[in-house]
């Protein structure tokens, strides 16, 4: 009945020895009640699952009360050695790996390649140099880049067509670290020879011999916020001898608090309601916890803007929504009331949108990361917002194969449906009072129509029937609610949107309860297939079934950081198509973007959501406006 505990890691396998206790225990006590636990396989969200307050010195929340989790950090799992790692290191330095592109004539050029080098074997405080000096027998100077320093190493270029690694590993850094450089054909810039060198860092004998160094801040990106809006700032110290520095403000702004974060030792948060506007500088200073008169300052840069500096001229989108009976929505970044511009971020979300997906805090490794153990506060809080703001809630997912807890990922097969049930069961039970669309499958699909096998746990335990079996119980709990499947490229004409078809079509022959179709939408600036995307609408809608445009984003292509006003006007022309096909179709009910501030996006380098990262509009955002607006039931479209 129980999963194999030894089949989980080892930090992981106490706690649940513990929870099996406690179902031993409960089970014996409540043979003749009906507790939840008898017949479970993990123990179901208790008392001692159930958020607490947060104070206020650690949230810009506005209007609503923040909650935490009452549990300190999750158990790291112990590092058991790596024993693979160690092999590779002790067979010497790794094989050169080739790479040509496709079609290229490898026997008509020379691949380069880099000699003398071999692994290295340190103490924490030595000081790592290895010279790389590729060579190309063509008699060619090949160019280099390495994939990724460690802190505090550096790759400078000698001038002579060789860069030297310097690195000095400290405390933090004992275990083997993979240090690779690329070389680069001149001639054939795609033909590459990668080189790794493995670098086994020990600690010495006598540990305090290695050099104490300076501890840092961990720098935060730049925010822009609003005058006489509260803004918390997470500042976490940073010590690569693997000690906690404590965080100090020279010169607090008026009016702030600075404490300790209550869970995180190495996390201060400042909080203070800047009152004019300008740019602001604050230093914050990391003091060493061995010796004290080792210090580093950063700087820390806020834009403080003026309310009107903010473009707000039409109606918020919601309103427009609103009179067609349409939801306009966004997904919101996990506890956004703990990011300087939260508050920023809060007010302009309410003004424009009737409906919210959490984006992180409903996924399977997020609320249950442990077996019986739930982190419920930051979809709990987002609940509260949108109940403040009169939004409905979308939750997601139920049933992914991705993002699950890795408690999940080893268990048996035999138990899988057990826990899926249970899952769905009490997470819905939760929320449905709150929230009533649910992707309760996402991402079923493979690229070829066919679906998603062994690479889903639910897949692998259940086949097919993990889909008719989750949408089952959904109804069952919730026999009023919106039940989705969410599925990302089906926008075109090809195998997999037919593939999604012939499964609605084999539910719908079991009579399997099913709402809807998700749409995700992550776009690229280029998408031209607006035929077939109307066309596809007009398919699922004649399946009898709602269609949600569940993630729309639209990215630049070229990446730019400050994308043109042709890149702009592109995007914002997907934005304006994908919106005046979702209004046409009676069926499409809801137009949910992956986010609204390019500030935060899971694409944040594509540029890809209708407000930058300064909370400026873009003509994406005009876009929507204007479809909107002109196409309300009276005027037509
Ligand atoms: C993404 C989130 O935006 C990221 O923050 C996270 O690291 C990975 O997942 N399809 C989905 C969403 O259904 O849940 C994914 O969200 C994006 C793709």
């Amino acid at each position: 009945m129980f999963a194999d505990p030894m089949h989980l890691p080892l930090a992981y396998r106490q706690q649940f020895l513990i929870s099996m206790l406690t179902v031993a225990i409960s089970l014996l006590v409540a043979c003749n009640s009906t507790d939840e636990s008898i017949g479970t396989l993990t123990e179901p969200p208790g008392q001692d699952d159930e958020p607490i307050p947060e104070a206020i010195a650690f949230n810009n929340a506005v209007g609503f009360e923040v909650f935490r989790e009452p549990h300190g950090r999750l158990p790291v799992p112990l590092k058991e050695p790596d024993a693979a790692a160690l092999q590779e290191f002790e067979a010497g330095l790794p094989a050169p790996v080739i790479s040509a592109p496709p079609g290229f004539d490898t026997n008509a050029n020379n691949a380069p390649f880099f000699s003398n080098l071999k692994n290295l074997d340190v103490f924490a405080g030595d000081t790592v140099a290895i010279r790389f000096a590729p060579e190309d027998l063509d008699g060619d100077l090949p160019g280099m880049f390495y994939e990724q320093l460690p802190l505090g190493g550096a790759f400078p270029d000698n001038r002579d067509g060789s860069k030297t690694f310097r690195w000095q590993p400290l405390q933090q850094d004992v275990g083997i670290f993979r240090f690779t450089v690329v070389a680069v054909d001149a001639v054939a810039p795609g033909y590459r020879s990668s080189q790794t060198v493995l670098i086994r860092v020990s600690l010495p004998e006598d540990p305090s011999s290695i050099p104490n160094v300076a501890p840092m801040v961990e720098s935060p990106r730049e925010y822009t916020v609003r005058v006489n809006d509260p803004v918390v700032l997470e500042l976490k110290g940073l010590d690569l001898n693997g000690t906690i520095p404590t965080l100090e403000l020279p010169e607090p702004p008026v009016g702030a608090s600075f404490v300790q974060h209550p869970v995180f030792e190495e996390v201060f948060v400042l909080k203070f309601t800047p009152t004019v506007a300008g740019e602001f500088t604050i230093n914050v200073l990391a003091r060493d916890s061995v010796d004290p008169n080792l210090t580093t300052t950063e700087p820390v840069n806020l834009n403080v803007l003026d309310s009107v500096d903010f473009q707000a001229s039409g109606l918020p989108l919601r309103e427009l929504a609103q009179n067609r009976d349409f939801k306009i929505g966004f997904a919101a970044l996990q506890s956004f009331y703990h990011q300087p511009d939260g508050a920023l971020y809060a007010d302009f979300a309410a003004r424009e949108f009737n409906i919210v997906t959490p984006e992180n805090s409903m996924k399977m490794d997020t609320i249950n990361p442990l077996p019986g153990r739930y982190e419920f506060a930051a979809t709990d809080n987002l609940v509260r917002y949108a109940q403040l703001h009169d939004m409905q809630v979308h939750g997601h997912p139920l049933v992914w194969h991705r993002q699950l807890p890795e408690w999940i990922e080893q268990s048996e097969l035999a138990d899988r449906e057990q826990h899926m049930s249970e899952y769905i069961q009490r997470i819905m039970e939760r929320y449905s009072a709150d929230i009533d669309v649910w992707d309760v499958i996402n991402e079923t699909v493979d690229d070829d129509g066919s679906l998603r096998g062994n690479e889903s746990v639910w897949f692998e335990a259940m086949g097919e029937l993990y889909i008719d079996k989750a949408l089952q119980l959904a109804r069952s709990i919730a026999p009023a609610a919106t039940l989705l499947i969410n599925e990302f490229d089906i926008s075109m004409a090809g195998d997999k949107f037919n593939g999604l078809v012939q499964l609605v079509e084999r539910l719908q022959a079991r009579d399997v309860p099913l709402d809807g179709i998700g749409f995700q939408m992550h776009l690229f600036d280029n998408f031209s297939s607006f035929d077939e995307l109307q066309d596809n609408f007009a398919v699922v809608a004649a399946l009898g079934l709602d269609i949600f445009i569940t993630e729309l984003d639209v990215s630049i292509s070229s990446g730019a950081s400050q994308p043109s006003t042709t890149e702009l006007a592109l995007q914002a022309d997907v934005y304006r198509q994908v919106a005046g096909i979702c209004i046409q179709q009676p069926a499409c009910k809801a137009l949910q973007m992956w986010g609204f501030t390019d500030q935060y996006s899971f694409r944040s380098n594509f540029n890809p959501l209708p407000y930058d990262r300064s909370y400026q509009r873009k003509p994406a955002f005009q876009a929507l406006q204007e479809i909107l607006e002109i196409s309300t039931p009276e005027t037509g479209f």
